[in-house]
């Protein structure tokens, strides 16, 4: 388990590079197109996952971080179901603008800020609860993503990693896989204007682990109570594990 590795792109430096190019460039579609090609359905998987760790989000004094968090989906919606500020961060300016005016739409208030996953400028042992949705995959050496989200929860902390899988089934995994390779990138690169973002798409999830794969890898890293659960029939995964 390596890390993204973008078409034409040598070494992490240049795969980051690449992939926060691609979200600046994609930002300002990139909402309609989610719902539009998950056909709503990533609104559940959200949804799934904050109520997966709502546990977390009722203590008073919880101190949550979306990592990733693009224009601030999770963020949103973990912050209505805890009440209080949670933490928002992602290294695509453009993503983090659209985050701000969903944020500031709903007179929330959680505060943003610019960093790359693999280097918070967090302190050890500061967060209860790290959320990162779609946004590990695209990470340039995973783990160095694990070791790091390791770093800054407290001991006790949860991660919790919702991202693209591989399904089981033989059947829906071709019928998937039609409709990542053919349907998605040509409805996302014409509604988009960046082809290239919705040819990496699923050329990246092809490539990520398989849920059982990325579970081992975070036992690996050092996580306990490792677990993860399959949604949409393995298309998604959400991954629990605690520090
Ligand atoms: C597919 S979007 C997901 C956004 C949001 N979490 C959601 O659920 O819609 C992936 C996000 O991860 C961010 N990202 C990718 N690699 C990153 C890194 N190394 N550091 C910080 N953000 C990163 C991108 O800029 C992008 O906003």
């Amino acid at each position: 388990m390596t890390g993204t590795t973008p078409q034409g792109t040598a070494g992490e430096q240049a795969a980051s590079q690449w992939v926060r190019g691609m979200f600046g460039r994609i930002a300002p579609r990139y909402d309609l197109l989610n719902h539009l090609l998950s056909f709503n359905l990533d609104k559940r998987w959200r949804a799934r996952t904050v109520a997966r760790v709502s546990e977390i989000l009722d203590r008073p004094d919880a101190r949550v971080l979306d990592l990733c968090c693009g224009t601030g989906d999770v963020l949103l919606a973990l912050e209505s179901r805890g009440c209080k500020p949670v933490l928002g961060s992602d290294f695509s300016h453009p993503m983090l603008v659209e985050a701000r005016r969903k944020i500031d739409s709903r007179r929330f208030c959680s505060p943003l800020f610019e960093a790359d996953a693999l280097w918070l400028p967090l302190a050890d042992a500061s967060l209860d609860l790290i959320t990162v949705a779609f946004g590990f995959r695209n990470l340039a050496n995973y783990q160095r993503g694990l070791e790091e989200m390791l770093r800054v929860l407290k001991p006790g902390g949860t991660a919790a990693i919702l991202e693209f899988s591989q399904p089981p089934n033989g059947a829906f995994r071709a019928v998937y896989g039609f409709f990542s390779t053919r349907v998605l990138p040509a409805i996302g690169g014409m509604i988009s204007g960046s082809p290239e973002a919705y040819s990496y798409l699923p050329e990246s999830i092809r490539k990520f682990p398989g849920a059982e794969q990325l579970a081992q890898e975070m036992r690996r890293a050092g996580f306990s109570h490792v677990g993860f659960e399959r949604m949409t029939g393995g298309a998604v995964a959400l991954h629990l594990g605690r520090k």
